[in-house]
């Protein structure tokens, strides 16, 4: 049963991290020219309007985008540069109220000669994702579990990938489910750059997402975290796993951290790039 809905929680600290991060990535794997394949393994609705009542219930964006809106820095690290170009290409008439997701940002990535794949199970924000953007030839949805696509669609024709995986993590088994997904899949496209979303919450668990990692083959894995106080909320931060993190994308994955570390906690809170597992 899928009860999570990310338009509760959209446009809050850590959804600024993965899609500025996540971006980034894309960055650093299109210095390549050849065509790659993007897959959104849990989409959500691509775009939330944080004025309806779903976002205006909990307000989690007052310490997320509503923290950082409105950007007058004329030099920004280029992941808050296009960050920021996204949700101004969404509110032409200032703000953030639409507020880009996961999907929006990939799709605003996409070249003529990529594809994108964007799936949810949810009915809901299934139907909101396709209404949201065309379809066409090089970008498709799918009402399919994220698990099973990985089977279907990997490895790709292009040879080159990137697979984000942004589960709700609602079941505590998630956390193994989603390293071990991976693990499997790895064999079978040992070329892709996969990119997992994880939160930091009391319980703790990222340790066994960790744990199902070292135990895997994979021996490339960076790790990004940032987490501070955030009152009101039991999710005091989030991180993210990439494995094969594309060599371009380092340096600014380091400087959009080190822009929303400043901007969003100041002196406090604490964040960190380092390997979870490296050769
Ligand atoms: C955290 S939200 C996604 C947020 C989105 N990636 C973003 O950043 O804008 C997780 C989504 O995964 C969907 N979901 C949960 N389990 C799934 C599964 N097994 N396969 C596909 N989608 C799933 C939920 O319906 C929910 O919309």
């Amino acid at each position: 049963m899928l009860s999570y809905q990310h338009s509760y929680h959209a446009g809050n600290h850590a959804d600024i991290l993965k899609h500025i991060i996540l971006g980034d990535v894309v960055a650093g794997m299109q210095k390549k020219d050849t065509p790659m394949f993007m897959l959104d393994g849990f989409a959500g609705r691509g775009i939330y309007d944080l004025n309806a009542k779903d976002a205006q219930k909990k307000h989690e964006f007052d310490t997320g985008v509503a923290r950082l809106w409105p950007i007058q820095e004329k030099k920004l690290p280029e992941g808050i540069q296009r960050w920021k170009a996204l949700i101004e290409s969404e509110n032409p008439k200032g703000g953030f109220s639409r507020l880009p997701g996961s999907t929006a940002m990939l799709a605003s990535m996409l070249r003529s000669t990529d594809r994108l794949a964007a799936c949810d199970l949810h009915p809901q924000e299934f139907d909101a994702l396709r209404q949201g953007f065309r379809a066409h030839r090089r970008f498709s949805f799918h009402k399919r579990d994220a698990y099973e696509t990985l089977r279907a669609f990997l490895p790709p024709k292009e040879k080159r990938g990137l697979i984000f995986l942004d589960p709700s993590f609602e079941d505590k088994l998630e956390y193994q489910r989603v390293a071990e997904a991976i693990a499997d899949i790895y064999p079978h496209f040992r070329a892709g750059v996969y990119v997992v979303w994880y939160p930091i919450l009391p319980a703790g668990r990222e340790s066994d997402l960790f744990r199902a990692f070292k135990k895997s083959e994979i021996r490339n894995i960076l790790r990004i975290e940032m987490s501070g106080d955030f009152p009101d909320m039991q999710m005091q931060g989030s991180g993210m796993l990439i494995v094969n993190p594309p060599w371009h994308a380092q340096a600014q994955m380091k400087a959009s951290l080190a822009w929303v570390h400043e901007h969003l906690l100041g002196k406090h809170g604490h964040s960190s790039i380092q390997w979870l597992v490296k050769e």
